[in-house]
């Protein structure tokens, strides 16, 4: 006898339709009933298409429902998650509270099941029941497995839950959302897992002399904050192996150079960098990565007032570098400035990754199915385009070369936050140029960064997610982090 434990909550519900997964060439079910389904789906003429899906009624015995659900013939891992997508949206589209999987082994899927479980999951995270962040988890979609599956169940968890977490973030509207509370509930997530997390708040600032993160934080009443989470995976060997550096503005209005609608009105997603290393770090405690791994986040508001920081002011950053701010809605390239810095004089890390809605101009070359990659190292470029095209993250190599060194050259300061504009006025906007002013920030150290301004919010589903916040980055930068450490 099958008992059926619940993948999002509560057990039970023996009731619950049957899911059969179905391919152009075979069906994968318990013993007992695949010769019947596969003999009624010939009779019927099912096309095994992935995205579609029978109800049958009547099959298993006379009360029992059999959901089948089409599933593509090859078994690469992303295809599965896909699958996971489609299996919810079988369930949303027939009203069914509860389904039942069948066990792994009756599924012949093998390790391919935990993909299929975390597809489940990914897919099943609605972003309108994301405003409270501790309660990310779609209750409406439930599916029960075996109990002998219940290890793999956690294994897509691990995998799953802490993107879920990072989406969750970033659909939190910017007034519920401040830096100060996006702190917070960083610390509580992740210390109860071994993550040791530090914040420092306006004072610590100005002792450090992060002056380009309070800078872009002063129109603002909520108090920036810089948080660190660390973990620590080998704790005898005193070095840190990577710094994740991501950008967290909770809201950005652009302050004075004012943005419009439609962007305004997107702007609390600009800290999904923020919340994408979070949750990198997340993954990594929850799996035990033997690699010492610290996020940095860098959290503020970018707020139009009186106060503070203007178009033309000078500002010398935390690395001594001074900044002229010719726009004030680069601010993420400010505060990931004090961020890189600060991480590597305080870490020392071997490699720095930075994650940043940085540029709206980014859209227009790689639109929502690539995040930009920018970095002069070939063999980190490789290993990160690897690692996203192993977990549905793709992201595009885009130059990063000394020849551009001019397009953030400044005749007030060391540096200007906005690009050289060039014969038609585009470049000063530029992705390219955002990234040329990040690079003098990170002191020589082997470091790439991964623009992901068109990649953070979705309008159309992908095959990791459905529209709205998509996490793009956990499992990208956890991947990574994994190869990173079994070649080192
Ligand atoms: N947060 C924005 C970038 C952004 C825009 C993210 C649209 C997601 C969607 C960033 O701070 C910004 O304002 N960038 C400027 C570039 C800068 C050089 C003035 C931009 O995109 O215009
Ligand atoms: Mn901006
Ligand atoms: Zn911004």
């Amino acid at each position: 006898m099958t008992s059926w434990t619940s993948v999002n909550i509560e057990a039970g519900r023996a009731q619950a339709p049957l899911l059969v997964l179905a391919s152009a060439r075979r069906v994968r079910a318990p013993a007992a009933i695949a010769e019947r389904v596969s003999a009624t789906l010939r009779a019927v003429g099912f096309a095994a298409q992935p995205g579609c899906w029978l109800d049958l009624i009547g099959q298993e015995d006379i009360s029992a429902r059999i959901v089948v659900v089409a599933v593509a013939d090859d078994t690469a891992k992303g295809r599965w998650r896909e699958t996971g997508g489609h299996i919810v949206a079988a369930l949303r589209a027939l009203g069914l509270p509860a389904a039942r999987l069948p066990a792994a082994t009756d599924l012949d899927i093998g390790e391919h099941f935990t993909s299929l479980i975390e597809g489940v999951l990914l897919h099943g995270f609605s972003p309108d029941r994301g405003r409270n962040t501790r309660h990310f988890e779609d209750r409406d979609h439930l599916l029960l497995v075996a109990a002998e599956d219940l290890v793999l169940v956690e294994h897509a968890r691990q995998r799953a839950d802490p993107v879920n977490r990072a989406r969750a973030w970033v659909n939190q509207p910017a007034n519920l959302l401040t830096p100060a509370v996006f702190a917070d509930e960083a610390e509580a997530a992740l210390t109860p897992l071994g993550i040791t997390v530090h914040q420092l708040g306006p004072e610590a600032l100005s002792e450090i002399g992060a002056r380009g993160l309070l800078a872009v934080a002063s129109g603002s009443d909520n108090p920036p904050r810089l948080t660190l989470a660390e973990w620590r995976g080998t704790p005898d060997r005193p070095e840190w192996d990577v710094a994740l550096v991501g950008k967290g503005l909770t809201f950005d209005a652009g302050r004075l150079n004012l943005k419009v609608p439609p962007v305004i009105n997107m702007m609390k997603l600009d800290m999904a960098g923020g919340a994408a290393v979070l949750g990198a770090i997340e993954r990594l405690a929850r799996r035990k990565a033997a690699m010492n791994v610290v996020a940095v986040v860098p959290m503020a508001e970018n707020l139009i007032d009186g106060k503070g920081y203007r178009p033309g002011d000078v500002i010398t950053s935390l690395a001594g570098l001074t900044i002229e701010v010719l726009d004030t809605d680069a601010e993420g390239r400010i505060v990931l400035a004090d961020g890189i810095a600060y991480a590597i004089s305080r870490y020392l890390p071997a490699t720095v990754i930075d994650v940043a809605t940085l540029t709206g101009a980014v859209t227009s070359v790689l639109h929502e199915d690539f995040a930009g990659l920018f970095t002069a190292d070939d063999a980190l470029a490789d290993e990160l385009i690897r690692a996203g095209g192993e977990t549905g993250e793709a992201v595009w190599r885009l130059p990063l070369v000394p020849a551009q060194d001019y397009l953030v050259e400044s005749i007030a300061a060391d540096v200007a936050n906005l690009g050289t504009p060039g014969l038609f006025g585009l470049g000063a906007r530029g992705p390219v140029a955002g990234a040329k002013f990040i690079e003098k920030f990170t002191a020589g150290c082997r470091w790439a960064h991964l623009d992901i301004a068109g990649t953070a919010w979705a309008t159309r589903p992908s095959s990791r997610s459905g529209p709205g916040p998509t996490g793009f980055g956990v499992a990208l930068l956890d991947r990574w982090i994994d190869m990173a450490g079994k070649t080192a």
